[in-house]
């Protein structure tokens, strides 16, 4: 009887699940939540002048393209910064942009929203140990290996002393490669002679500690390389403490402070960071996945899990002959 009346009105019977199907997929499309148009910017710091015109720069591009856009700043805590990437994963983001305070505790939030679809992007510093969607950087390994260079042409005296950043950063230790690297072989000759091998926490005073301590030594410096122009600044305090002038001293961002001294000459020179440059790269990556597009990849980088799709951009050296500041900002003059 039932098979007689399907075997009738089968034409109808699929007819109406097919509507029924339809209309439940209609529905479903119409009232399911709408889609977020929220990209997070979580910044590890605001310690150096750099990353403040960074998440500006990345806002208003993001804006300008029609996102809306949170950013969080971590004040150098990881825990805050975990916490700070759940919120943004909470409040819609479907893109987060991450300059990691430490390369090291992100991955189980990070592993948690990409469950739910959100992609990270590693923004100059790289996390390590887990699925990370992309990586703009402006490698540090370049940064260290042009600092080495000019100093070895600069022929400022052989006994060196290095200092490096935050060991938690993996840029602290891309530099000291960089960096190293270069000086191999005048190590390996005796031209160069590694004095110190120090560590900080990025900061102007660890770098003055540091140094301070050092100089109790009492061996000789004729030059320090430092990874940023904080430890830079640091050192040519103690520098100055115990009187020793016309030291090289290299440093890397383009703060105004180091400029300035590089006017002044307690500096030698800098390595500028086209912030606006990475800004930028980071928007073109955030927009393409925001557009559920892939964005373009220049080169991969290790990070102990994966190799991640990266875009770099060029530092450049600023010395006495081509440093100009204008108001809050410093870059090579063309
Ligand atoms: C950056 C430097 C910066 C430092 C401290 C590093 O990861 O590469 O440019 O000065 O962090 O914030």
């Amino acid at each position: 009887m039932i098979q007689l009346f399907f075997r009738k009105h089968y034409r109808l019977i699929i007819l109406l699940v097919t509507v029924g199907v339809a209309v439940a997929f209609g529905a479903a499309y119409y009232l399911r939540a709408p889609r977020s148009n929220l990209v997070g910017v979580s910044f590890s710091n605001d310690d150096v002048p750099r990353w403040q015109v960074e998440s500006d720069r990345m806002q208003e591009q993001l804006e300008e393209k029609g996102y809306d856009v949170a950013v969080r700043f971590a004040q150098g805590s990881k825990e805050l910064q975990a916490e700070q990437l759940q919120e943004l994963v909470e409040l819609g983001a479907r893109v987060i942009v991450v300059n990691p305070v430490d390369a090291n505790n992100l991955i189980p939030v990070i592993r948690d929203a990409q469950a739910k679809g959100v992609k990270f992007i590693a923004h100059d510093r790289l996390i390590l140990g887990g699925a990370v969607d992309y990586f703009t950087t402006i490698r540090m390994q370049d940064v260290g290996r042009i600092a080495a260079q000019r100093y070895l042409v600069a022929a400022a005296g052989k006994n060196l002393v290095y200092i490096a950043g935050d060991p938690a950063d993996t840029n602290a230790g891309y530099h000291h490669d960089g960096t190293m690297q270069a000086l191999e072989y005048a190590v390996e000759r005796g031209d160069v002679v590694l004095q110190g091998d120090l560590v900080t926490d990025w900061s102007a005073k660890s770098a003055y500690e540091v140094m301070k301590e050092f100089l109790k030594s009492g061996k000789e410096v004729d030059a320090v390389i430092g990874g940023n122009d904080l430890i830079a600044i640091g050192a040519q305090k103690a520098l100055a403490e115990a009187g020793i002038m016309g030291t090289f001293i290299a440093g890397g961002d383009a703060d105004v402070a180091a400029c300035r001294a590089i006017l002044a000459g307690t500096q030698t020179i800098t390595l500028y960071k086209p912030s606006i440059a990475i800004a930028d790269a980071s928007v073109l990556v955030a927009d393409h996945f925001m557009r559920g597009e892939k964005p373009p990849i220049y080169g991969l980088a290790d990070n102990g899990f994966m190799r991640v799709p990266s875009s770099y951009v060029e530092p450049t050296v600023i010395d006495a002959t081509n440093v100009l500041i204008e108001g809050t900002t410093c870059s090579p003059r063309s």
